[in-house]
């Protein structure tokens, strides 16, 4: 598809999704906050169903894997002993001239040879970079309307300034690889590393107060020294949202193992909310600060890690097809050894053809034995497991005790959110009530992923019809069956509501409902209707959904 017609339909989606309450921005009344996303009344519904589902199938339906919900703040050893506090981070860069800041390993990279030309967004932001140039760098690009050229890239270290018609550089400046996404400067700071994790403080603490009274003491101290008193400070009382919901898992192995008397192979499932400081925050929901995610460490023995690694890609892949209508988007990628992360062995993602192309949607990873056993040495709890049944593979004695290997897939329920919306979107040209063509915007949810299942209409708001169609509603949520009573607008405006609701059924209540004790159901993607029994009609429903 041409890219204009992706971001339009990335555009279409979103906008969308405000008109009908699937998401909206974060505190939007105060101007949003950055990367921040509130799920409106059906994006609610619709996560959770997600969430059910995952849960249902990685749970309820399985004898090997067990459910916790633990909390978000966890003890700071835990971090300590996972690797996040020292690794989890990106590398910061600020464009010297703009001053935005940005993740190196994201930003585009030209190459030797390219021009690089500083796009600004306007040509009196061009005057002022130009000037701010001149006055840091001593060069005086060229500016043309609203970019400034001049710049080159020479090799893999260097780019300079050649005047125009000149081939030689009069100036050359290190090179770091990229320029800044907004503008394409390669004006750059030195790379930080920026930790993700968001940090409070616990208990009755005055850090800034014991801060300042640190300062006053340690006047004579330099800016590094102060620093490290400073930062021991913040520590003694530091905690963490936690940046995945996986950790806990390990840490509440043993209890879980023992509590439930699960036998290798099992897993512990957790899904909710994760936090993390991200420096790009992109695509909508895609990438945001608080986030939900789904994940499940499945302890394996020793040996057996890459069959199971291979076995959880493909139930996984599966079920994120299950409630697709277009399956074909849905593809998995290895990982490079060089992508890996600290923890992994093997990694696959589940990528899906967004608008701007294939990206992650659910890591499946091979984490070996890395956290079980840094949580042992952190917390000096032995974290293993003993089969009876099995020899030692070392002495050959009956019974073996080792540490578990484990896989994790771990999805992104937001993250899907937003892949059920695009799957689900749908413009089409359809007849309406007279015969012309007209467009109708449809979401082809999945009927058990719909925010509502069922929209119950009667076709004037008098003759008893509003007291049968309320009547209908009250059955179908006793079948905990989420339906919803609408009477507002004409009967054709309601039918593109529930269209663009996602709603897969709509049932209209009319005159002939109390002469013969019938109703019609409307079905979301053929907009075929037919005319059934009102006391069938919640077991049509239930049916209908079970087969889905
Ligand atoms: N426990 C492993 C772990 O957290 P991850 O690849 O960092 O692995 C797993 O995250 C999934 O969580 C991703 O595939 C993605 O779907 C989702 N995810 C991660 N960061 C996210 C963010 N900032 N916003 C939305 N979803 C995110």
């Amino acid at each position: 598809m041409a890219e204009n017609q992706n971001s339009s339909i990335m555009e279409k989606v979103i906008s969308l999704s405000k008109q009908r309450g699937f998401v909206f921005q974060s505190s939007e009344i105060y101007g949003g906050l950055k990367s921040a996303y509130d799920y409106g009344p059906l994006g609610v519904e619709l996560k959770r169903n997600i969430m059910n589902e995952w849960w249902r199938s990685m749970v309820h339906e399985r004898e090997d894997v067990i459910g916790i919900d633990a909390s978000i703040i966890m003890h700071s050893n835990v971090w300590q002993a996972s690797g996040h506090l020292s690794g989890f981070s990106d590398p910061l860069v600020d464009c010297l001239i703009s001053n935005e800041r940005f993740r190196a390993d994201k930003a585009p990279a030209p190459l030797p040879g390219d021009t690089l030309p500083i796009n600004c967004k306007d040509k009196g932001q061009a005057k002022v970079y130009q000037a701010a140039i001149q006055k840091q760098f001593n060069i005086e690009l060229k500016r043309d309307g609203k970019t400034l050229h001049g710049l080159k890239v020479i090799d893999d270290f260097n780019f300079g300034f050649f005047p125009e018609k000149e081939d030689k550089p009069t100036d050359i400046f290190p090179y770091r690889g990229y320029v800044s996404p907004t503008f394409g400067s390669p004006f750059l700071s030195d790379e930080r590393k920026f930790n993700l994790m968001f940090r409070s403080q616990i208990g009755p603490v005055d850090v800034l107060g014991d801060i300042t009274s640190y300062v006053e003491k340690n006047q004579n101290l330099d800016n590094q020294e102060l620093r490290k008193g400073i930062e021991d400070i913040v520590s003694s009382s530091a905690v963490y949202l936690r940046p995945e919901t996986a950790q806990a898992m390990f840490v509440q192995f043993l209890n879980c193992q023992q509590s439930m008397s699960m036998k290798i192979p099992f897993g512990i499932a957790q899904m909710g909310k994760s936090f993390r400081n991200e420096i790009t925050v992109e695509h909508f929901i895609f990438r945001s600060c608080e986030f939900e995610q789904m994940e499940m460490e499945y302890f394996v023995e020793p040996g057996s890690q890459k069959k199971w690694l291979e076995y959880w890609r493909d139930v996984r892949m599966e079920w994120w097809k299950s409630f697709a209508n277009c399956p074909e988007k849905f593809r998995y990628r290895t990982h490079e050894k060089d992508e890996l992360a600290h923890y992994a062995e093997a990694c696959y993602d589940i990528e899906y053809e967004y608008p701007w192309g294939f990206d992650e949607l659910e890591g499946v990873a091979s984490r070996t034995d890395y956290d079980l056993k840094k949580h042992a040495e952190h917390s000096g709890v032995k974290l293993s497991y003993f089969d009876q049944q099995k020899d030692d593979p070392q002495t050959g004695k009956n019974g073996w005790r080792y540490t578990p290997f484990v896989i994790e897939p771990a999805a992104g329920a937001t993250r899907g959110l937003l892949v059920y919306l695009l799957d689900a979107y749908h413009e089409e040209t359809v007849p309406d009530a007279d015969g012309n063509k007209s467009s109708r915007v449809v979401m082809k949810l999945h009927p058990r992923l719909a925010p509502i299942k069922v929209a119950v209409l009667p076709l004037v708001k008098k003759d008893g019809l509003p007291e049968i169609a309320r009547e209908m509603v009250s059955s179908f949520f006793k079948a905990g069956i989420n339906a919803r009573y609408d009477e507002q607008h004409s009967i054709g405006k309601r039918y593109r509501r529930h269209d663009e609701a996602g709603t897969p059924y709509c049932i209209t209540i009319d005159g002939q409902t109390r002469e013969d004790g019938t109703v019609t159901i409307r079905n979301r993607d053929t907009m075929e209707q037919e005319r059934i029994a009102q006391n069938e009609s919640l077991h049509i429903i239930q049916k209908r959904l079970m087969e889905t």
